[in-house]
């Protein structure tokens, strides 16, 4: 039996458990939980974990009462790195989810703490360990492409709703989209490229979609407007457009946010690697249905690899010789297959403490490029990435 403590039991860390880690291994149980919402967590859990979960008010004393194998943190973003700076103090493995850091300091206190931390960390970045991008990353580095130096990347999120009708929106917490979104992007490439972001230029927009001046509080079921407006649980349901078919916060109020305290309606970085290639990037959040489009293409002398999530699919083509290729993956799998192999990789590093594809390294490197790419949006002008160094 695995015992796994979970520090924020929420929706995103339930289903990580339940339909990812426990179908890789039965035997996991959830024994202890820290989470602010007893009430709504033990709604959340598992018939079998909900006999067996203790609740505790501190980390210390989950990890001395609880006796757990492994601990996870799932609570929202600008949790992740006060809770993993606790957790470093002990010699047990580690899921954490992304962002590791939303802040300079969150993501410094981390490089610190587990500098001497025997904690090892599998970080929550399922693209970088999918099927369809470790494919890609073999075939370039294997010189499918040449000198990989050109690299496109975008994100037309279908789901994008999420940003302002629920608590997503809350700046405080989530502290935009460049950080809480693209750092699991920013992780892939820099994986994909084999190279770490040195600079960035980027710019973001703002309340041009989302966020207006309808008054605060509102939601859709008092609205005047449900009827035409095309976010109302109504029409969501009418056009198929995605988006909650219950009653939700109004995506066009004040709350929203204001200023650069504003989830971005779409938001573009230019980013340099160390190894001197350049990439293109960009994310927008209101693309619908057949919009979606999540992946990159690499593309040099000898040929081009690109990839897309939604397609499920990789495409290679030689450009000195008369073959092209399109590489399907399997359907079925969160994040296609990204979220079993994170599973995997968490279960082999419990067993035999060793197998992160995704140390806290990762995630605290991929922090100071979001990091970067905010400022430069704020700044207009282009911001070295710090390097971590642990
Ligand atoms: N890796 C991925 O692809 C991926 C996908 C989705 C979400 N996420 C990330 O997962 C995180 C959680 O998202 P979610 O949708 O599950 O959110 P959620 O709101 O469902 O879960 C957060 C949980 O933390 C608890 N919590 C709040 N304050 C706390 C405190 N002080 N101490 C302990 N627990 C506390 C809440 O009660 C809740 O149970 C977010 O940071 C999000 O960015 C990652």
């Amino acid at each position: 039996m695995i015992r796994r403590g979970v520090i924020g039991y929420g929706g995103r860390i339930h289903g990580s458990i339940d339909h990812v880690l426990r179908r890789l291994d039965p035997s996991v149980q959830v024994v202890g939980v820290v989470d602010s919402n007893e009430e709504g967590t033990r709604t959340r859990l598992a018939e079998c974990d909900r006999q067996n979960a203790v609740f505790y008010k501190s980390v210390d004393k989950l990890v001395r009462r609880a006796k757990p194998d492994a601990l996870a943190i799932g609570t929202r973003c600008s949790l992740h790195s006060p809770y993993a700076v606790q957790v470093a103090r002990y010699d047990l493995p580690l899921f954490l989810e992304k962002p590791v850091a939303v802040t300079l300091k969150q993501a410094t206190d981390p490089e610190r703490a587990f500098r001497k931390s025997r904690c090892q960390v599998v970080v929550s970045f399922p693209l970088r360990v999918s099927p369809l991008c470790e494919l890609a990353r073999r075939d370039i580095a294997g010189g499918a492409v040449g000198d990989p130096v050109h690299v496109t990347a975008v994100n037309y999120v279908p789901y994008g709703t999420v940003y302002w009708e629920q608590p997503y929106r809350d700046y405080d917490i989530f502290h935009g989209l460049f950080r809480q979104k693209a750092t699991r992007d920013f992780d892939y490439l820099s994986c994909l490229m084999g190279s770490p972001i040195l600079r960035v230029t980027a710019t973001a927009t703002r309340g041009q979609v989302f966020g207006a001046k309808k008054k605060a509080g509102l939601v859709s079921s008092r609205c005047k407007e449900q009827d035409t407006c095309l976010e109302s649980p109504q029409n969501h349901k009418r056009n198929g457009s995605g988006g909650s078919p219950s009653d939700h916060l109004c995506l066009f109020n004040v709350d929203c946010g204001e200023g650069h305290r504003f989830n971005e309606d779409a938001s573009s970085a230019l980013l340099e690697f160390a190894s001197r290639a350049h990439w293109v990037y960009t994310q927008v959040f209101s693309s619908r249905r057949d919009a979606a489009a999540c992946g990159a293409t690499v593309s040099w002398y000898l040929g081009t690899v690109g990839f897309d999530w939604y397609a499920n699919a990789l495409k290679r083509v030689r450009h000195r010789s008369p073959f092209s290729a399109v590489e399907r993956v399997g359907e079925g799998a969160s994040h296609l297959g990204g979220d079993q192999e994170l599973g995997y990789s968490f279960l082999e590093l419990i067993r035999t403490g060793k197998g992160s594809r995704t140390p806290i390294q990762t995630g605290i490197q991929s922090a100071y490029a979001c990091l970067a790419a905010v400022e430069s949006a704020k700044q207009g002008r282009y911001v070295k990435v710090r390097q971590v160094s642990c």
